[in-house]
């Protein structure tokens, strides 16, 4: 607590911003708002108790996950996270304020217009697609959990379920039951493993029902009865839901998740385009400093992450913390770079490191091996400005996401951008998950 110039007592994070009113509860966090003193603007602020955290197992792995997830999933309708701070007891997540609250509370006064339906639906999808195509699956897409800011945009909260592929078991699937029933699809709740992207799928399904109906698809008093119900994907449709959104809903609420519709699927179908733009991705923010966000040793329990981290120590909690703004990692190499010289991987860092090679070895290049996970591409022939040189780096950033940054090392810059623009990205092409800079996802972007 602190006195203001008037003398009123203000709850403080920090000297930073003015906690408020509570906004929301869950059982690890409650969120505030929140108003920067520098700037006066409001915030959400998630404040986690570091000792209630650490006495449940795997509760600080998921919160540094739900960190790094928030902050690889930038996009116009996902709540952005600004920063992380913490005190000895606390952790304080700050995020982006969503003024217009939950758009549950809007279908809670009574269904909406299909033509309101759509468009909230349209920018759940074009959110979803986005996280998935950064190998998040949310696991637990809700009305509850689309919040709206003050110009009545979708936005996507709460990634505390939410999965990276690490973790994902040997069958390449997930197992782990999360989510609230209601919305929770059938094979999630059988058990047996399920594709986190596909089970999104089946909860958009239960949330479009939900905004057409003003009610849930599966609901009965008695869980197992409601489980039954979801098993044999047995719900009724009301007569004022259009034959298009129906079949829609069907083609989401399909029990056979390799019967389900994908993103790109409902993304053709003439219901779902009417109307449709697609969100341009937030313009990049200004890359922090990584003492900034150094969310891992916060968490932890430092007071808080002052010294610069090497980029070449950094572990893989802290890179994947860095891939802000659609993977712009450019926060983490210190030279100033042009986008597209870095890029995301699915593939272990050895395939990565193979391919690189033979990419360069099929553009005629001379290339050796050097420290560690380097390699250096020369150009046979001279170009506009001598002969080219190119360095790749190859990073293993956590089990199954590897990074490479290209660095220009001889030559003309203007053939060092092609070369990373262009020439090098077909013997790429099937280890890339994403290019610094591209949007995966959205029509007409390079996966
Ligand atoms: N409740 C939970 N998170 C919120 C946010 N970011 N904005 C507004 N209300 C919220």
């Amino acid at each position: 607590m602190a006195r203001g110039r008037e003398g009123e007592v203000r709850n403080l994070v920090l000297g930073k911003y003015e906690l408020g009113r509570m906004l929301g509860q869950g059982s690890f966090a409650k969120v505030y708002y929140g108003r920067d003193l520098r700037d006066g603007q409001s915030v959400a602020i998630k404040v986690i108790d570091k000792a209630h955290l650490r006495q449940t197992d795997g509760m600080v792995e998921q919160l540094r996950r739900e960190i790094s997830i928030m902050r690889m999933v930038r996009h116009p309708n996902v709540v952005g996270i600004r920063e992380v701070l913490a005190s000895r007891q606390r952790v304080f997540v700050v995020m982006e304020y969503a003024r217009g609250g939950e758009l549950f509370a809007k279908v809670a006064r009574g269904r909406l217009t299909e033509d309101a339906a759509r468009k909230y639906f349209q920018q759940l999808v074009a959110a979803v697609a986005f996280c998935h195509s950064r190998g998040v699956a949310h696991r637990d897409l809700k009305p509850e959990n689309l919040l709206l800011d003050e110009e009545g945009r979708l936005k996507v909260t709460d990634f505390g379920l939410a999965a990276l592929p690490e973790q994902l078991r040997h069958d390449g699937l997930l197992h782990t039951q999360c989510g609230t029933p209601a919305y929770v699809a059938p094979e999630v709740l059988r058990k047996r493993g399920y594709d986190g992207a596909r089970a999104d799928m089946w909860s958009c399904g239960v949330v479009l029902y939900v905004l057409l109906c003003g009610f849930l698809p599966f609901q009965h008093d008695n869980y197992v009865k409601m489980y039954q119900k979801i098993f044999k994907g047995e719900y009724q449709m009301p007569p004022w839901v259009s034959g298009e959104a129906r079949r829609l809903i069907g083609r989401l609420l399909a029990v056979d998740p390799a019967k389900r519709i994908s993103i790109p699927e409902i993304m053709l179908t003439p219901w779902f385009k009417r109307g449709f733009v697609p969100p341009v991705p937030s313009s990049p923010v200004t890359p922090r400093k990584w003492d900034d966000d150094n969310a891992a040793a916060l968490i932890d329990g430092s007071e808080d992450s002052s010294g610069n981290i090497s980029p070449r120590t950094c572990n893989a909690f802290q890179l994947i913390s860095s891939m802000s703004s659609g993977f712009d990692l450019s926060g983490l190499f210190e030279s100033e770079q042009k986008a597209a010289t870095v890029f995301t991987s699915r593939a272990p860092a050895a395939t990565v490191f193979h391919k690189l090679e033979s990419a360069g070895k099929a553009l005629r290049y001379n290339t050796t091996r050097g420290k560690g996970w380097r390699i250096r591409m020369e150009a046979k022939a001279d170009g506009a400005n001598g002969r080219l040189a190119v360095t790749a780096e190859v990073f293993e950033v956590a089990a199954d996401v590897t990074v490479v940054e290209f660095a220009h090392d001889g030559g003309d810059a203007l053939d060092f951008n092609k070369f990373c623009a262009e020439d090098v990205r077909p013997g790429l092409a099937d280890i890339v998950w994403a290019w610094q800079g591209d949007v995966p996802g959205l029509p007409g972007a390079v996966a």
